[in-house]
């Protein structure tokens, strides 16, 4: 099934529980909220007591998005500040099993994100613990960069792989996803697909988003 998630990175800071509450209007299925600390990437954005406060203008699904070093610190924290789908980077310092299980004892989603210059195999041996693989197809850090469409295979081995093995996994993609990339990467095999640039600076997000459902259902 298409999700589409909204990346907030690129709404508008100083309203933005009136941007959660109109993402809901414009029908978007989930809510990319990316956490970064100026350290795994060169950017800071915000943190769990945010999240916790946004948690009261939406019931739709967090997804958080952590581009931090050491996610498993801060876990409990994005946990109990409502997030729904915790995301974390493979090449990050923390434990990969461990954080996995940490996220999952919880009863949330657990995801795991590779870089552009990450193998996909990294997340193989974790498939059957996973509910979604996050493949960026930017170089995490900034919102409004140009897509790769050079991490395509990437999206095609793995839902390979989970064919292979019965496993019905979400695909995510985030970067550059746009009405012009979309139908690129739902052929490849995504079915999650974040935007924050091609729906914050749309005119009207909500053609933009049933759009691009429409265009990304045509391949599932
Ligand atoms: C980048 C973030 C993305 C970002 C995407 O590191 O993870 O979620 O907001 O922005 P667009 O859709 O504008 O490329
Ligand atoms: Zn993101």
């Amino acid at each position: 099934m298409i999700k589409i998630s909204p990346s907030i990175l690129s709404c508008d800071y100083s309203k933005m529980g009136e941007e959660f509450e109109n993402m809901k209007r414009c029908g978007a299925d989930w809510l990319h909220i990316d956490v970064m600390d100026g350290h795994f990437v060169p950017n800071i954005t915000l943190g769990a007591p945010l999240v916790k406060c946004l948690r009261k203008c939406s019931d739709l699904t967090f997804d958080v998005h952590l581009m931090i070093s050491d996610p498993k610190k801060y876990i409990p924290d994005f946990i109990s500040a409502g997030a729904d789908v915790i995301c974390f980077h493979v090449e990050s310092d923390s434990p990969v099993e461990e954080t996995i299980d940490l996220i999952r004892d919880s009863g949330k989603i657990a995801a795991l994100a590779v870089k552009p210059g990450t193998a996909i195999e990294e997340v193989y041996p974790y498939l059957d613990k996973l509910g979604m693989v996050l493949v960026m197809t930017v170089e995490p850090g900034f919102g409004g960069q140009s897509f790769m469409g050079d991490m395509m295979p990437k999206i095609v081995a793995l839902r390979e792989e989970c064919k292979k093995r019965s496993i019905d996994l979400d695909i995510q993609v985030d970067g550059g996803i746009s009405l012009s990339t979309v139908e690129t990467v739902a052929e490849a095999g995504a079915n999650v697909l974040v935007a924050g640039s091609a729906i914050f600076g749309s005119e009207d997000p909500k053609e933009t988003i049933s759009l691009l459902r429409s265009k990304a259902s045509k391949y599932f």
